[in-house]
C-alpha cells in the first residue's frame, strides 16, 4: 500500500492538469494548487482506508462452520492509533484552511476591477449585463484579455415564479458560483488566455438544465472594443423587423426542434411540457386566444416570440434570450401555421 500511495502521490505532483484544462484566468493556478494539495494527501488516505477495508473483509470473513452470530476479534480502543488518526487529519485540515484563507480573497475579496458586470441565471439562459450597454447579452460572454473583472452573480428575482438556483461554471477559469435568487455574490477573476471556453450551468434547475450552457470569448482589447461598439450600435438601432411573409416552414421545423422542443411539444395544447403544446396554435376552438389574450394570429404569435411573455402559464423568454433571429421567428410562425394545412 505504501508503494501504491507513493505512485499515486507522484502522479498528483507531475500530472499536467493545464494540458487538459487550460488555466485561462487568474486565480486558476492557485485553485489548481489547492486541488493538488488536497489530492496529494487524499491518495494515501484513499489507498490505506480502502486497502485495510479490503484486507479485513477477506482476513476476517465468515468461514464455513462459524456460527451465525460469530464476532470477529473483540477490538477495544487503541489510544496511540486514535491519537494519530485525529492529529494527522486535524493538521491537514488546518493547513488546507490556511491555504484557502490565502487564496479565497483573490476570488471573493474586493479588488480594483476594470469591468464590473452582472450575470443572471434564467430558465435556461445566462444573461450578462455590461456597464454602458442598454440591452443584455445572452449566453455569449465577451471579455477582454488581462482585464480584471468583477462579476455580480445572481439569478432571476425571487418574486418571479421560475426563480431557481443555477450555477455559473467556467472550468477553464476554475470559476464556479451558485446563482441564487435574491442573493448577489461578486466574484473576481482576470481572463489571461485568449480563446473560447464553456459556461456550464452546474446546478440542476429543471428540464432545460442540460441545455443551459454558453460560451465565454476571451478576446484582445481591440476585438472586444469592436464587439462592444457593434452591440451599442444594435442597442441604438433595435432588432431588425420580422418579415413574416418570408417564413419557411421546413426551416422553422428545424428551429423548433433545436430551440423550442425543450419546453413545447408539437402536439395539441393539453400535451404540456414546460409550456403548452403548440401544434394547434392557430386552429384550436377550445383555445382561440394566445396567452396574451389576443386572437391567435401570425402577427401576435410573432410578437410573443419576439418580446416574450410572462403570465399564468409561465414565462416565455425573449428572442434574444432564446437566441432567435427575425428570420427564425418568421420560419417558426410558418411552421406552426403549416401544421394545419
Ligand atoms: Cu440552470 Cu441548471
Amino acid at each position: 500500500m505504501g508503494v501504491i500511495s507513493a505512485l499515486g502521490m507522484w502522479g498528483v505532483v507531475v500530472f499536467p492538469i493545464e494540458r487538459f484544462l487550460p488555466e485561462a484566468a487568474q486565480p486558476a493556478a492557485d485553485i489548481d494548487w489547492i486541488f493538488r494539495f488536497m489530492a496529494f494527501f487524499s491518495v494515501p488516505i484513499l489507498v490505506y482506508v480502502n486497502g485495510f477495508l479490503l484486507y479485513f473483509a477477506i482476513r476476517y470473513r465468515k468461514r464455513p462452520g462459524d456460527s451465525m452470530d460469530a464476532v470477529g476479534s473483540p477490538i477495544h480502543d487503541h489510544r496511540a492509533l486514535e491519537a494519530w488518526w485525529t492529529a494527522i487529519p486535524a493538521v491537514l485540515m488546518l493547513a488546507l484552511g490556511l491555504i484557502s484563507y490565502n487564496v479565497l480573497p483573490k476570488y471573493y475579496g474586493a479588488q480594483a476591477a476594470t469591468v464590473t458586470m452582472e450575470a443572471i441565471g434564467h430558465k435556461w439562459d445566462f444573461e450578462f449585463r455590461y456597464p454602458g450597454l442598454k440591452q443584455s447579452v445572452y449566453n455569449d460572454l465577451y471579455l477582454p484579455v488581462n482585464i480584471p473583472v468583477t462579476m455580480d452573480i445572481t439569478s432571476t428575482e425571487v418574486r418571479e415564479e421560475d426563480a431557481v438556483i443555477h450555477s455559473f461554471w467556467v472550468p477553464e477559469f476554475r470559476v464556479k458560483q451558485d446563482m441564487v435568487p435574491g442573493l448577489v455574490v461578486p466574484i473576481h477573476f482576470t481572463p489571461t488566455l485568449i480563446g473560447n471556453y464553456r459556461i456550464i450551468c452546474t446546478e440542476f434547475c429543471g428540464v432545460g438544465h442540460s441545455d443551459m450552457w454558453g460560451k465565454v470569448h476571451v478576446v484582445s482589447q481591440s476585438d472586444f472594443d469592436a464587439w462592444f461598439a457593434k452591440q451599442q450600435h444594435q442597442a441604438a438601432a433595435g432588432p431588425p423587423p420580422v418579415k413574416l411573409a418570408q417564413g419557411d416552414a421546413t426551416a422553422g421545423q428545424a428551429v423548433f426542434q433545436q430551440k423550442c422542443s425543450a419546453c413545447h411539444n408539437a402536439a395539441p395544447f393539453d400535451q404540456k411540457k414546460v409550456g403548452p403544446g403548440l401544434a394547434d396554435l392557430f386552429d384550436d376552438p377550445k383555445h382561440p386566444n394566445l396567452v396574451n389574450g389576443r386572437k391567435a394570429n401570425a402577427a401576435d404569435a410573432a410578437d410573443i416570440l419576439e418580446h416574450g411573455f410572462a403570465g399564468s402559464m409561465g414565462t416565455m423568454p425573449t428572442m434574444q434570450a432564446n437566441g432567435l433571429s427575425p428570420a427564425d421567428i418568421a420560419n417558426l410562425v410558418a411552421y406552426l401555421q403549416s401544421l394545419h394545412k
